[in-house]
């Protein structure tokens, strides 16, 4: 036996005992592995954008046991080698390199796409895969504006195809296992949920205007966003601060933990939103805000809240990241691992459940790859074995939605306006409204 192949056995082998914890999944060892699975039973994946987040989940996909990456897309031609040099050292094969998702998506091979890129893609390169017949498993979150969203569900919808928010947490057994205990009534009822990110962040400086780096595509990375002159602080990762292409803080954590809140307060769309914050430690090219607060009303009689300190590392409840549940006869807090506390009234610890699996919070990559694998494989056995996906794509919208809208009451200076319980559209604020969609680069516009 070769040693990548070796090499590629002991990694199946470790993913297998990772996919198994928790009992949620049938655990496999080597051997069946190849007895059972052939190569047409393999699910064929390409993967978009694998510099940071994308490089992550292309060792993670590359793992699997029951998937083969068969290409790789990047506008950046390094990325784009170095990911497919990570891949074939674990998966033994090579996935073919191809800069141009919209190439990738021809191949009649292909069964699904996995994207990270900024968000400002998200949506609109998840319609085309959709199209093109393929699955998606799209990080978060999902839309870069809430018209993106609706147009995303709708496409899921038309064109049946399996969509999964990289919203991983969903599939964390213990974080499943206390919102399962919320929804039984461990802490009474709750009515309010607090979430929270707190980080050092650096300046980003004032970018200079640059020549394009060589084999960059920067008509491609900006692809449905109006075009913006090429400067040396916006990618990769800055671009998470400028709203042409991110989603500030909101987005980037936001999107985790209100997620899991919405979840545990078992609510959907929002009745009023409103948010304050700015841009405070540093005057630089940054357009987001650094500190953030958010607060939903729902009609189920809850709230909840969200705070981000991009530039104050202090910690809420000894954590950096995290969610609280209130309720009537106690708390649940969440730490952001796969870990939670529940304590009564009195702040009596009453239940401590300890993360079994090593998470870096701070990671801009991948906090955890062990437990990221379970909802790898959450997507995987929905497109062969039709489970239900954990973050099936009209979820990870609705939460999404909710980020959106805060964004926007950031944005239009409104603090506060209410929103429709059965859509989440704005009501009787027209400035507001006007953020719903975005203007995109014309002949990039989304549509289903
Ligand atoms: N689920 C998680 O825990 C998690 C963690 C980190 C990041 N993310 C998400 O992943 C996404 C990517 O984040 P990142 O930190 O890796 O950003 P990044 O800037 O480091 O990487 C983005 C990559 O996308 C590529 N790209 C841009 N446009 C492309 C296109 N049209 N076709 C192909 N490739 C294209 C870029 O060249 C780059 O390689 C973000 O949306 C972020 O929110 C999720």
């Amino acid at each position: 036996m070769g040693k990548s192949r070796r090499d590629f056995i002991k990694k199946t082998m470790t993913a297998s005992a990772v996919v198994s914890l928790g009992g949620i999944l049938p655990s496999f060892n080597a051997k069946s592995y190849g007895n059972i699975l052939g190569a047409n039973d393999r699910v064929k994946v390409g993967i978009m954008g694998v510099h940071a987040r994308g490089l992550a989940l292309a060792e993670n996909y590359a793992r699997q046991k029951n998937c083969e990456i068969i290409s790789i897309s990047d506008v950046n031609v390094g990325y784009m080698n170095k990911c497919i040099g990570v891949v074939e050292k674990i998966q033994g094969s090579s996935p073919k390199p191809i800069g141009d998702f919209r190439k990738a998506l021809e191949n009649k091979d292909l069964e699904a796409m996995i994207i990270a890129t900024p968000d400002h893609w998200h949506t609109p390169a998840a319609i085309l895969a959709c199209k093109a017949g393929k699955h998606v498993y799209v990080e978060k979150p999902c839309a870069h504006n809430p018209k993106e969203g609706e147009l995303l569900v709708a496409a899921a919808r038309k064109y049946n195809r399996k969509v999964q928010m990289g919203s991983q947490r969903r599939s964390w057994p213990n974080v499943i296992e206390a919102i399962q205990s919320l929804h039984e009534g461990v802490i009474g009822r709750v009515y309010f949920a607090k979430g929270w990110y707190t980080n050092n962040r650096p300046t980003i400086g004032i970018g200079e205007t640059a020549g394009i780096p060589s084999g960059f595509n920067y008509d491609l990375w900006q692809g449905p966003a109006p075009r913006q002159p090429y400067k040396d602080n916006i990618q990769p990762y800055n671009w998470h601060w400028f709203w042409n292409w991110g989603t500030g803080e909101a987005g980037n954590n936001g999107t985790h933990f209100v997620d899991i809140m919405r979840w545990g307060l078992n609510c959907s769309f929002s009745s009023n939103v409103r948010s304050s914050g700015g841009r405070y430690r540093y005057e630089d090219d940054w357009q987001t805000p650094d500190t953030q607060v958010i607060t939903w009303e729902f009609p189920n009689n809850t709230f909840m809240e969200w705070e981000s300190r991009s530039c104050n590392g202090r910690t809420i409840e000894g954590s950096s990241v995290g969610a609280a549940f209130y309720g009537e006869k106690g708390t649940l807090v969440l730490d952001g691992s796969n870990a939670y506390k529940i304590y009564d009234l009195d702040n009596k610890l009453l239940k401590d459940v300890k993360n079994d699996i090593s998470i870096k919070i701070h990671s801009t990559v991948s906090p955890s790859q062990a437990l990221d694998a379970l909802h790898i494989q959450n997507f995987l056995k929905g497109i062969r074995e039709g489970v239900s996906l954990n973050a099936e794509i009209e979820k990870g919208y609705r939460s999404t939605l909710l980020i959106l809208l805060g964004n926007i009451a950031f944005r239009t200076g409104s603090v506060s306006f209410n929103t429709n319980p059965q859509d989440g559209h704005i009501l009787d604020n027209d400035i507001a409204n006007k953020y719903w969609s975005r203007r995109y680069q014309p002949g990039w516009e989304p549509s289903v």
